[in-house]
């Protein structure tokens, strides 16, 4: 694989500031923030008043602790518009993030939200290994999703040749690959997976095309993942990671010549773990629920927002600010199966260790009676499509999950093509268990 690791004078110069640089510009405009989301938007006025803080009371980046958490909640209920900052007229663009019910969540920026949003996906490809001049495939959702347009404007920025191919039609995105020749593509890692079976399909070797890197975000994804995309194409394979409620792609990335967590870009986004349940503040290196508050955002500041993600902080490495580990499983994602907490992540390590299974699966859970099940449905690779290896992969991933993950399951392996694809972030879980009053 190439070597893509930055040349003196690539870098923006906070990345290689030292750490009194970054906590002195971290509390600037953290205070500028605080003041910003306090003075702008009633909601936040509301709750900083109620909870008997004000934003002179932060005097270090530690006093944070004492202002108020933000929660998914708090968009909905004041769904669409109610916690800008900005008057409407000021937002250039809305997002929504999909979530599970009906109504997405609503976020907005300002002209110049997007204009750094824009800046840090460009900081974001280049620590992936992306330069001036190189073509990028965006196979990303366009839309109110913000991983497309997010993505877009970054590679613009960078002075990058774009592909806004967007999500779906699998065969075009291998003809396109094909014949422009792209050198990068942003997509997910799961959609990456239908892209390799569509090379596959139009006996087209993966490892002769053009890609050197992929970009892989917007869902969980393992280092099993990453080597078996890794080998499949010849390329890199980085994680990007972020949220919309927050900035969308770009929050956090990884960098191309480590590849061991994904570098935060801390000059704009104050990170935080805490206990998921007390909300007490881990010191870094513990894991738990990753927090995070805005440091320069206009349109919607955010302070203290959860976002269920669990991870924990780690110091820098490639670059001077802190790294994330790679993100297995959002708090809400957790299966708790007859007492034990698996994540789907666990599921896809294990399916990576046995050679009869292709990496497209979903987890059906069940209840019988008063036991929850759960089915595991993968796909059998092409050569150990018949039925005796199908039974014998069906075993050996029995047998890893039990040993492994500690829970018994029953296994379905089906012939290639058996598991529902999707085009962006895959569905890992279907619960079909009675809902809790
Ligand atoms: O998924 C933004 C994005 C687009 C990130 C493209 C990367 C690439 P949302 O739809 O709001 O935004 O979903 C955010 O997705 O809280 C995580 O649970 C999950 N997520 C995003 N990136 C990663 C990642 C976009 N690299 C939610 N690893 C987040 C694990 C991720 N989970």
């Amino acid at each position: 694989m190439l070597d893509l690791s930055p040349r003196p004078g690539d870098l923006d110069p906070i990345e290689t500031a030292s750490r009194d640089e970054i906590g002195g510009l971290q509390l600037e405009r953290m205070q500028w923030s605080l003041n910003h989301a306090y003075k702008n938007s009633p909601f936040y006025k509301n709750r900083f008043d109620d909870h008997g803080v004000h934003p002179s009371d932060l005097k270090t980046l530690a006093d944070l602790s004492k202002f108020p958490f933000t929660h998914k909640q708090d968009l909905r209920d004041t769904y669409p518009f109610g916690m800008f900052a900005v008057p409407r007229e000021k937002l250039a663009r809305v997002h929504g993030s999909s979530g599970t019910t009906g109504k997405p969540t609503v976020v907005g920026y300002t002209l110049k939200d997007i204009d750094i949003w824009a800046d840090l996906v460009a900081r974001s490809i280049r620590a992936s290994g992306g330069r001036p001049g190189d073509m990028i495939h965006i196979a990303y959702g366009y839309g109110l999703f913000t991983g497309g347009l997010g993505a877009h404007y970054g590679a613009e920025r960078l002075g990058c040749t774009v592909i806004p191919v967007s999500g779906g039609m699998t065969e075009r995105q291998v003809t396109l690959i094909n014949d422009f020749k792209p050198k990068i593509i942003m997509v997910t890692p799961s959609y990456m997976l239908s892209i390799l079976d569509e090379f596959r399909r139009q006996g087209i070797d993966p490892r002769e095309s053009s890609l050197a890197v992929g970009i892989f975000g917007a869902e969980p994804w393992t280092n099993s993942m990453r080597s078996e995309i890794e080998q499949a194409f010849d390329m890199h394979a980085v994680d990007i990671y972020g949220l919309s409620e927050v900035l969308g792609p770009g929050v956090a990335n990884e960098c191309v010549e480590t590849k061991d967590g994904l570098t935060l870009w801390e000059d704009h986004f104050y990170p935080e773990i805490i206990h998921p349940e007390t909300g007490e503040v881990l010191p870094d290196g513990e894991m738990g629920e990753l927090v995070f508050t805005t440091l320069t955002k206009e349109g919607l500041p955010m302070v203290r927002y959860r976002t269920r993600d669990l991870t924990r902080l780690l110091p820098g490495t490639a670059r001077s600010m802190r790294r994330i580990e790679k993100i297995t499983g959002r708090s809400d994602d957790m299966i708790i199966l007859r007492g034990v907490n698996v994540f789907p992540t666990q599921i896809e390590e294990q399916i990576l260790k046995c050679d009869g299974l292709a990496p497209h699966f979903q987890i059906e859970l069940n209840r019988d009676g008063r036991m929850d099940g759960m089915i595991v449905h993968v796909e059998s690779t092409a050569a150990a499509a018949a039925d005796g290896p199908r039974q014998a992969s069906a075993k050996e991933l029995g047998h890893h999950i039990k040993s492994v993950v500690g829970i018994s399951t029953k296994i379905n392996v089906t012939e290639p093509g058996g598991v529902a694809r999707s085009e962006g972030k895959a569905k890992r879980v279907v619960d079909n268990r009675p809902k809790a009053d």
